[in-house]
């Protein structure tokens, strides 16, 4: 029986493995380890290719939307609208900065914010709306910038799924005041460790978070902000060099991959169809199934392994209890249909392939 793994980092970094170590050689020849020539290289690098002034290093994607909040400076306790499916991640962030997270209903399409739902849930209180870009999926943007331009709003977007994504053609990132990346390591653009970034065009913003980085100073020694140690770590920076190099492959090889889901699966799985004005970089290719845990132990058996993002919606977490009050059957729905297929830079046409006819074959 084939076998198909979700993920495979070993192969998904095997095409860099000998650019790897030379750019671990060099750093740890350099003997500068913290916030040096790697970092701002990349820095520069990926401000080019997102499309902006700015871009600023952080730890994680976490930090890149905690500390993107942080530097706006909201009144505590600010309402910041954001679809009830995000990831947890997410969430945490809008919470860390002391601010409320306002949940809105995703759509059954695609996973990202009903922007039809956003305008009635907007109250005196609201300061900001964070457009979490799906599985690498940009959200329709327009929308949300024309409320966030009525009711003076903030807009942080949660990037972290979408390296290369694009919104009639702007990358995601570019459009709201700031915008947060993850490169965690199973990322489109995955470092060997954690990391992460915050685009802006904003000259204030990225001179704050470049101090909120690194204990609120900008000169060593004195601390202007109540800051963090949160920087991207050197060597993480120099296998990032190596691998953003790489993306553009890495992308349309997973483009590829998601045409033969889309062109081939059967009806009953339901996916997110291609949109003129957006490019989907498919960090996961999402479908829904109403029998989606009959589905997954078929394919299991099968050899072939999937995951759900995710499973229980951050309103339904332990973490979380008594904080949510209203209810999202929409999100509930969505939480219980959702499986991830394989698709990563790792799989061959013939792994996705073999998948496409195990599912066309499964029968209710
Ligand atoms: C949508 C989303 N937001 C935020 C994060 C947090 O990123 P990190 O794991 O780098 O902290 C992730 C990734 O894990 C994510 O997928």
């Amino acid at each position: 029986m084939m076998t198909v793994a979700y993920e495979d980092l070993q192969k998904v970094n095997a095409p860099f493995t000998t650019q790897f170590q030379a750019s671990f050689n060099e750093v740890l020849a350099s003997g500068w380890f913290i916030l040096g020539n790697q970092v701002t290289i990349f820095e520069k690098a990926f401000a080019e290719f997102v499309g902006t002034k700015h871009a600023i290093g952080v730890a994680s994607g976490l930090d890149a939307l905690y500390l993107s909040f942080q530097a706006l400076d909201l009144p505590q306790g600010s309402e910041v609208l954001v679809a009830a499916n995000a990831y947890i991640a997410t969430i945490l962030a809008i919470l860390r900065a002391d601010l409320k997270p306002v949940l809105i209903e995703p759509n059954l399409e695609d996973g990202n914010i009903d922007v039809s739902k956003i305008e009635k849930s907007i109250s005196p209180r609201t300061k900001a709306i964070l457009p979490l870009h799906l599985y690498g999926n940009p959200c329709d943007m327009q929308p949300i910038l024309d409320l966030a331009q009525q009711y003076n709003l903030k807009i942080v977007e949660d990037c972290a799924q979408a390296h290369g994504a694009l919104y009639r053609g702007q990358m995601v990132g570019t459009q709201g005041n700031l915008g947060a990346w993850s490169f965690y390591p199973t990322k489109n653009l995955g470092a060997l460790g954690d990391g992460g970034a915050i685009t802006t065009n904003d000259d204030v913003l990225a001179n704050k978070l470049r101090a909120l980085r690194n204990y609120g100073s900008f000169v060593k020694y004195e601390n202007e902000y109540l800051g963090h140690n949160s920087r991207l770590d050197e060597m993480q920076a120099a296998f990032l060099n190596v691998k953003l190099k790489g993306l553009s492959d890495i992308t349309s090889h997973k483009e590829r991959l998601a045409q033969l889901y889309q062109s081939q699966l059967h009806e009953q799985f339901h996916r997110t169809k291609p949109v003129a004005d957006k490019r989907h970089v498919y960090h996961i290719f999402m479908i829904r199934h109403p029998m989606r845990d009959q589905l997954r132990k078929y394919l299991l058996d099968n050899g072939v392994k999937t995951e759900i993002h995710y499973p229980i919606a951050p309103y339904a977490q332990k973490a979380t209890k008594g904080m949510f009050t209203e209810s999202y059957p929409i999100s509930d729905e969505w939480h219980k249909s959702i499986l991830s297929l394989p698709i990563s830079f790792g799989h061959t046409e013939r792994d996705i392939e073999y998948v496409i006819q195990l599912m066309n074959e499964f029968r209710i």
